[in-house]
């Protein structure tokens, strides 16, 4: 195995293994890319306050998220396409996170299904849900979730329309990739996804393809998925999702204040400070500048949480102590499973785990649940 000391080791080995279409499918962001820069680059700017001679011995790492017991503050996000990045994806990272004691979240959007997942793995997981025309539709995922042991829902409100993503137009991004002389070509150059690939037969998007009337194949699919995003979502449209999953509900995709105070009295159990990693509006704030401000907003009221430009466990501090319970990473898993399968993701969460323990502790805490805004210098704290 390569040497890998950080996220970005992963990322680089990634990006060698992984064909283009479905790497940089992983590694963009929206338009000019400005807000998916934006996530990494604001966490820079917040400074942690160095402390010493304060008995930093004994050290957790361990909190709660959405009332569940977890190993560190940080879960896996939904990510569609994961089995893309490399075979049985989804199976892979869901089992590197149950033996890391932190939750794998399901995007609807997966290529290996609810039940695959669940009869590959011995402990629950997460299900993120898209609000969709197709209510009926939505009503047999939620049941389906239920039935997969799914102890959380994680709905997400910042995709009723589609950002556009130059590269995947530019790459003609399909799954699976479609055969022209131009990919095939690109796919001899990496043969271990390919080996990968053809040693499984989870290929298509598993928890679609032949649980709707009239989508059983790829084509049909298409189709079917460009008109279901709907964009009349509204806040009543979450309450029926609630009454109807009535369990742990995650609402994915807050940006703004306003929003999360709605977020606080639809009764959800956590809120997750978003911007879809920089895929959705080009333009709009980092999503770590954002938290303070909802952070205020909703006191504790609700769990807030955070995703985008995590790249290392400093950054998974900075969220912590700006008021987040927890926080998701996206590509930081996606580069170990595209460079390594399991392994890589149970690397990339030992580095976050290490840097964050190691961190913590130079701040002079040894209780992540005791970590707030103090260990932070104070001009640096985004408002
Ligand atoms: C390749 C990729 C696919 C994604 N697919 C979904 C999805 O299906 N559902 C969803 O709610 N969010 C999706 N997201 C957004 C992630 O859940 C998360 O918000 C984002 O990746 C966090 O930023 P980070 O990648 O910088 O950690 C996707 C992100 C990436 C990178």
């Amino acid at each position: 195995m390569p040497a890998i000391h950080d996220i970005e080791d992963l990322r680089r080995l990634a990006r060698r293994r992984v064909p283009r279409m479905f790497y940089d499918y992983a590694d963009s962001g929206s338009w000019t890319e400005s807000t998916y820069r934006a996530n990494e680059l604001a966490f820079k700017s917040i400074l942690l306050r160095q402390r010493v001679a304060r008995n930093i011995e004994h050290r957790s790492l361990e909190t709660r998220m959405a009332g569940i017991d977890v190993s560190m503050p940080v879960a896996l996000a939904p990510t569609g396409l994961t089995g893309m990045q490399h075979a049985d994806g989804e199976i892979l990272a869901a089992r590197a996170a149950e033996a890391f004691g932190v939750r794998f979240t399901l995007s609807t959007m997966s290529i290996c299904s609810l039940e695959d997942v669940a009869a590959h793995t011995s402990g629950p997981f997460w299900f993120q849900l898209y609000v969709m025309r197709d209510r009926a539709f939505m009503e047999s995922l939620i049941d389906r979730a239920r039935a997969a042991g799914c102890d959380a829902l994680v709905l997400t409100l910042d995709l009723q329309i589609l950002g556009v993503r130059h590269k995947d137009a530019k790459n003609g991004l399909s799954a699976p990739p479609r055969l022209t002389p131009a990919t095939l070509l690109h796919l001899l150059t990496r043969p271990r996804w390919c080996a990968g690939m053809l040693a499984t037969r989870r290929h298509g998007f598993g928890n679609i393809v032949g649980h709707v009337e009239g989508v059983e194949n790829m084509a049909s699919l298409a189709a079917w998925t460009a008109q279901q995003f709907d964009p009349r979502l509204s806040w009543d449209d979450i309450e029926w999702v609630k009454r109807r999953w009535g369990g742990k509900l995650i609402l994915k995709g807050i940006l703004d204040a306003e929003d999360a105070r709605h977020a606080l009295a639809s009764g959800a159990d956590a809120l997750i400070v978003s911007n879809h990693g920089g895929r959705q509006l080009d333009g709009a704030p980092s999503s770590v500048a954002a938290l303070p401000a909802i952070v205020d907003a909703v006191g504790t009221g609700i769990e807030v949480w955070l995703d985008g430009g995590i790249r290392c466990g400093q950054d998974v501090l900075k969220a912590v102590a700006l008021g987040a319970r927890g926080t998701m990473i996206g590509r930081a898993f996606l580069y170990g499973l595209g460079a390594l399968g399991q392994a890589g993701v149970d690397k990339a969460l030992q580095i976050i785990a290490r840097e964050l323990d190691l961190s913590m502790a130079f701040c002079g805490h040894t209780d992540i649940r005791a970590v707030g805004r103090d260990i932070l210098v104070p001009g640096s704290i985004p408002r």
